[in-house]
Protein backbone atom coordinates (compact mmCIF):
# COMPACT_ATOMS: atom_id res chain seq x y z
CA UNK A 1 0.00 0.00 0.00
CA UNK A 2 1.28 3.23 -1.07
CA UNK A 3 -0.67 5.98 -0.32
CA UNK A 4 -2.74 6.37 2.71
CA UNK A 5 -6.50 5.16 3.24
CA UNK A 6 -9.15 6.49 6.11
CA UNK A 7 -7.94 4.42 8.89
CA UNK A 8 -4.23 3.83 7.69
CA UNK A 9 -0.96 5.19 6.61
CA UNK A 10 0.53 4.07 3.46
CA UNK A 11 4.65 3.46 2.93
CA UNK A 12 5.47 6.71 1.42
CA UNK A 13 3.94 8.89 4.31
CA UNK A 14 5.72 5.94 7.09
CA UNK A 15 9.15 6.39 5.27
CA UNK A 16 9.23 10.16 4.93
CA UNK A 17 8.02 11.03 8.26
CA UNK A 18 10.50 8.58 10.36
CA UNK A 19 13.49 9.67 7.80
CA UNK A 20 12.93 13.27 8.35
CA UNK A 21 12.19 13.00 11.96
CA UNK A 22 15.73 11.40 12.41
CA UNK A 23 17.88 13.72 10.28
CA UNK A 24 16.14 16.68 12.27
CA UNK A 25 16.32 15.40 15.73
CA UNK A 26 20.41 14.71 14.35
CA UNK A 27 20.10 18.09 13.41
CA UNK A 28 18.98 19.78 16.23
CA UNK A 29 21.84 17.93 18.84
CA UNK A 30 24.01 18.54 15.56
CA UNK A 31 23.30 22.28 15.24
CA UNK A 32 23.39 23.05 19.00
CA UNK A 33 26.78 21.25 18.91
CA UNK A 34 28.29 22.63 16.60
CA UNK A 35 27.84 26.18 17.66
CA UNK A 36 30.00 25.47 20.31
CA UNK A 37 32.98 24.96 18.54
CA UNK A 38 35.51 27.90 17.76
CA UNK A 39 35.15 30.03 14.37
CA UNK A 40 37.59 29.93 11.33
CA UNK A 41 38.58 26.35 12.08
CA UNK A 42 38.89 24.25 9.07
CA UNK A 43 37.30 21.37 10.77
CA UNK A 44 34.54 23.86 11.55
CA UNK A 45 34.07 25.01 8.52
CA UNK A 46 33.88 21.30 7.18
CA UNK A 47 31.11 20.51 10.01
CA UNK A 48 29.13 24.00 9.07
CA UNK A 49 29.63 22.94 5.22
CA UNK A 50 27.72 19.01 6.42
CA UNK A 51 24.94 20.84 8.68
CA UNK A 52 23.82 23.20 5.74
CA UNK A 53 24.06 20.39 3.25
CA UNK A 54 21.99 17.66 5.01
CA UNK A 55 19.46 21.10 5.87
CA UNK A 56 18.63 21.11 1.93
CA UNK A 57 18.01 17.40 1.92
CA UNK A 58 15.84 18.23 5.19
CA UNK A 59 14.32 20.83 2.51
CA UNK A 60 13.63 18.58 -0.17
CA UNK A 61 12.39 15.94 1.79
CA UNK A 62 9.66 18.33 3.51
CA UNK A 63 8.44 19.75 0.30
CA UNK A 64 7.76 15.81 -1.10
CA UNK A 65 6.21 15.37 1.86
CA UNK A 66 3.58 18.27 1.79
CA UNK A 67 3.15 17.06 -1.49
CA UNK A 68 1.95 13.81 -0.92
CA UNK A 69 0.04 15.06 1.96
CA UNK A 70 -1.86 17.39 -0.20
CA UNK A 71 -2.25 15.39 -2.87
CA UNK A 72 -3.74 12.20 -0.66
CA UNK A 73 -5.74 11.62 2.63
CA UNK A 74 -4.90 11.88 6.25
CA UNK A 75 -6.14 8.81 8.44
CA UNK A 76 -9.06 9.55 11.12
CA UNK A 77 -8.16 9.33 14.42
CA UNK A 78 -9.82 6.69 16.55
CA UNK A 79 -13.88 7.41 16.46
CA UNK A 80 -13.56 8.22 20.87
CA UNK A 81 -10.68 10.81 20.13
CA UNK A 82 -12.23 13.50 22.19
CA UNK A 83 -13.03 16.88 20.53
CA UNK A 84 -10.13 18.97 22.03
CA UNK A 85 -7.60 16.14 21.27
CA UNK A 86 -8.94 16.60 18.12
CA UNK A 87 -7.96 20.14 18.16
CA UNK A 88 -4.49 19.89 20.38
CA UNK A 89 -3.55 17.12 17.87
CA UNK A 90 -3.87 19.21 14.38
CA UNK A 91 -2.52 22.32 16.50
CA UNK A 92 0.56 20.09 16.95
CA UNK A 93 0.74 18.67 13.65
CA UNK A 94 0.28 22.33 12.26
CA UNK A 95 3.36 23.61 14.01
CA UNK A 96 5.66 20.73 13.52
CA UNK A 97 5.00 21.34 9.45
CA UNK A 98 5.81 24.90 10.17
CA UNK A 99 9.09 24.49 12.02
CA UNK A 100 9.99 21.45 9.14
CA UNK A 101 9.67 24.95 6.83
CA UNK A 102 11.44 27.37 9.03
CA UNK A 103 14.62 25.55 10.31
CA UNK A 104 16.05 24.66 6.47
CA UNK A 105 14.84 28.15 5.51
CA UNK A 106 15.70 30.71 7.85
CA UNK A 107 19.43 28.62 8.12
CA UNK A 108 19.19 29.58 4.17
CA UNK A 109 18.01 32.99 4.46
CA UNK A 110 20.96 33.58 7.48
CA UNK A 111 23.54 32.25 5.14
CA UNK A 112 22.41 33.86 2.20
CA UNK A 113 22.63 37.86 4.11
CA UNK A 114 25.64 36.96 6.15
CA UNK A 115 28.47 39.43 6.01
CA UNK A 116 30.97 36.43 5.42
CA UNK A 117 29.14 35.71 2.16
CA UNK A 118 30.72 32.26 2.76
CA UNK A 119 29.77 29.57 0.15
CA UNK A 120 26.93 26.49 0.80
CA UNK A 121 28.72 23.31 -1.28
CA UNK A 122 26.26 20.35 -1.30
CA UNK A 123 28.17 17.75 0.19
CA UNK A 124 31.50 18.72 -1.93
CA UNK A 125 29.73 18.39 -5.27
CA UNK A 126 28.41 21.76 -6.25
CA UNK A 127 27.40 25.31 -4.98
CA UNK A 128 23.59 26.12 -4.08
CA UNK A 129 23.04 29.72 -4.62
CA UNK A 130 22.13 32.15 -1.92
CA UNK A 131 18.69 33.42 -1.78
CA UNK A 132 18.08 36.35 -3.52
CA UNK A 133 17.16 38.98 -0.72
CA UNK A 134 15.32 42.83 -1.45
CA UNK A 135 17.79 45.38 -0.28
CA UNK A 136 14.62 47.42 0.77
CA UNK A 137 14.73 45.43 3.58
CA UNK A 138 17.13 46.34 5.01
CA UNK A 139 20.87 46.01 6.28
CA UNK A 140 22.11 42.58 4.91
CA UNK A 141 24.41 42.15 8.49
CA UNK A 142 21.08 43.26 10.57
CA UNK A 143 19.07 40.81 8.84
CA UNK A 144 21.30 37.86 9.07
CA UNK A 145 21.57 38.52 12.73
CA UNK A 146 17.78 38.24 12.89
CA UNK A 147 17.61 35.06 11.08
CA UNK A 148 20.24 33.64 13.11
CA UNK A 149 17.75 34.35 15.96
CA UNK A 150 15.04 32.96 14.21
CA UNK A 151 16.88 30.02 13.43
CA UNK A 152 17.96 29.68 17.30
CA UNK A 153 14.69 30.06 19.08
CA UNK A 154 13.21 27.91 16.76
CA UNK A 155 15.25 24.84 17.37
CA UNK A 156 14.29 25.39 21.14
CA UNK A 157 10.96 25.34 19.80
CA UNK A 158 10.92 22.51 18.00
CA UNK A 159 12.54 20.34 20.53
CA UNK A 160 9.65 21.31 22.56
CA UNK A 161 6.84 20.34 20.04
CA UNK A 162 8.73 17.20 19.47
CA UNK A 163 8.71 15.84 23.24
CA UNK A 164 4.54 17.20 23.22
CA UNK A 165 4.74 14.99 19.84
CA UNK A 166 6.39 12.28 21.38
CA UNK A 167 4.24 12.42 24.51
CA UNK A 168 0.96 12.10 22.43
CA UNK A 169 2.30 8.83 20.39
CA UNK A 170 2.73 7.15 24.26
CA UNK A 171 -0.17 8.05 25.67
CA UNK A 172 -1.90 7.09 22.50
CA UNK A 173 -0.21 3.46 23.09
CA UNK A 174 0.37 2.94 27.18
CA UNK A 175 -2.84 5.01 27.77
CA UNK A 176 -5.96 4.62 25.26
CA UNK A 177 -4.21 1.58 24.25
CA UNK A 178 -4.99 2.17 20.80
CA UNK A 179 -3.41 1.70 16.69
CA UNK A 180 -2.17 5.43 16.39
CA UNK A 181 1.55 4.48 17.55
CA UNK A 182 1.64 1.47 15.30
CA UNK A 183 0.41 2.85 12.40
CA UNK A 184 2.97 5.48 12.15
CA UNK A 185 5.42 2.20 12.87
CA UNK A 186 3.89 -0.46 9.76
CA UNK A 187 1.53 -1.11 7.48
CA UNK A 188 -1.86 -1.70 9.34
CA UNK A 189 -4.86 -3.23 7.83
C1 LIG B 1 16.35 20.60 9.46
C2 LIG B 1 16.91 21.72 9.32
C3 LIG B 1 17.81 22.39 10.32
C4 LIG B 1 17.89 22.22 11.69
C5 LIG B 1 17.04 21.34 12.58
C6 LIG B 1 18.93 23.12 12.14
C7 LIG B 1 19.31 23.27 13.47
C8 LIG B 1 20.25 24.17 13.94
C9 LIG B 1 20.56 24.43 15.32
C10 LIG B 1 19.90 23.74 16.51
C11 LIG B 1 21.53 25.38 15.36
C12 LIG B 1 22.16 26.00 16.62
C13 LIG B 1 21.40 27.27 16.92
C14 LIG B 1 21.99 28.08 18.05
O1 LIG B 1 21.99 27.61 19.19
O2 LIG B 1 22.43 29.19 17.78
C15 LIG B 1 21.85 25.73 14.00
C16 LIG B 1 22.80 26.67 13.63
C17 LIG B 1 23.09 26.99 12.31
N1 LIG B 1 22.47 26.51 11.18
FE1 LIG B 1 20.98 25.16 11.13
N2 LIG B 1 19.47 23.78 11.07
C18 LIG B 1 18.82 23.35 9.93
C19 LIG B 1 19.05 23.76 8.64
C20 LIG B 1 20.03 24.66 8.24
C21 LIG B 1 20.28 25.08 6.87
C22 LIG B 1 19.52 24.57 5.64
C23 LIG B 1 21.30 25.97 6.91
C24 LIG B 1 21.96 26.73 5.81
C25 LIG B 1 21.84 26.50 4.53
C26 LIG B 1 21.69 26.11 8.31
C27 LIG B 1 22.72 26.93 8.76
C28 LIG B 1 23.06 27.10 10.07
C29 LIG B 1 24.13 27.98 10.51
C30 LIG B 1 25.06 28.82 9.62
C31 LIG B 1 24.14 27.91 11.91
C32 LIG B 1 25.07 28.70 12.88
C33 LIG B 1 24.36 29.94 13.29
C34 LIG B 1 25.16 30.71 14.29
O3 LIG B 1 26.19 31.22 13.90
O4 LIG B 1 24.72 30.82 15.43
N3 LIG B 1 20.89 25.30 9.09
N4 LIG B 1 21.05 24.99 13.15
C1 LIG C 1 11.45 15.58 14.33
C2 LIG C 1 10.62 14.73 14.75
C3 LIG C 1 9.21 14.55 14.25
C4 LIG C 1 8.46 15.30 13.40
C5 LIG C 1 8.86 16.58 12.68
C6 LIG C 1 7.16 14.66 13.28
C7 LIG C 1 6.10 15.13 12.52
C8 LIG C 1 4.87 14.54 12.41
C9 LIG C 1 3.74 15.07 11.68
C10 LIG C 1 3.73 16.39 10.93
C11 LIG C 1 2.73 14.18 11.78
C12 LIG C 1 1.34 14.32 11.14
C13 LIG C 1 1.28 13.49 9.91
C14 LIG C 1 0.04 13.76 9.11
O1 LIG C 1 0.05 14.71 8.32
O2 LIG C 1 -0.92 13.03 9.28
C15 LIG C 1 3.19 13.08 12.58
C16 LIG C 1 2.46 11.97 12.91
C17 LIG C 1 2.86 11.02 13.82
N1 LIG C 1 4.08 10.98 14.51
FE1 LIG C 1 5.61 12.23 14.28
N2 LIG C 1 7.16 13.52 14.06
C18 LIG C 1 8.39 13.42 14.67
C19 LIG C 1 8.83 12.44 15.53
C20 LIG C 1 8.03 11.42 16.00
C21 LIG C 1 8.45 10.43 16.98
C22 LIG C 1 9.84 10.34 17.62
C23 LIG C 1 7.37 9.61 17.19
C24 LIG C 1 7.24 8.41 18.11
C25 LIG C 1 7.28 8.38 19.35
C26 LIG C 1 6.30 10.07 16.32
C27 LIG C 1 5.05 9.49 16.22
C28 LIG C 1 4.05 9.88 15.36
C29 LIG C 1 2.79 9.19 15.21
C30 LIG C 1 2.36 7.94 15.98
C31 LIG C 1 2.05 9.89 14.25
C32 LIG C 1 0.64 9.54 13.72
C33 LIG C 1 -0.42 10.35 14.37
C34 LIG C 1 -1.77 9.96 13.78
O3 LIG C 1 -1.96 8.82 13.42
O4 LIG C 1 -2.61 10.84 13.67
N3 LIG C 1 6.74 11.17 15.62
N4 LIG C 1 4.49 13.33 12.98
Amino acid sequence: MIRNTRSAYGYVTIYLHWTIAALIIGMLGFGLYMVTLPIFEPATYTLYQLHKSVGFVVLALVALRLLWKITGITPDLPDNTPRWERIAAYLGHVSLYALMLIMPLTGWLLVSTSPLGLPSVFFNLFEIPHLPVPEFLGQKAEMSEFFTEVHGWAAYAFIAVILVHVGAALKHYFIYKNKVLQRMLSLQD
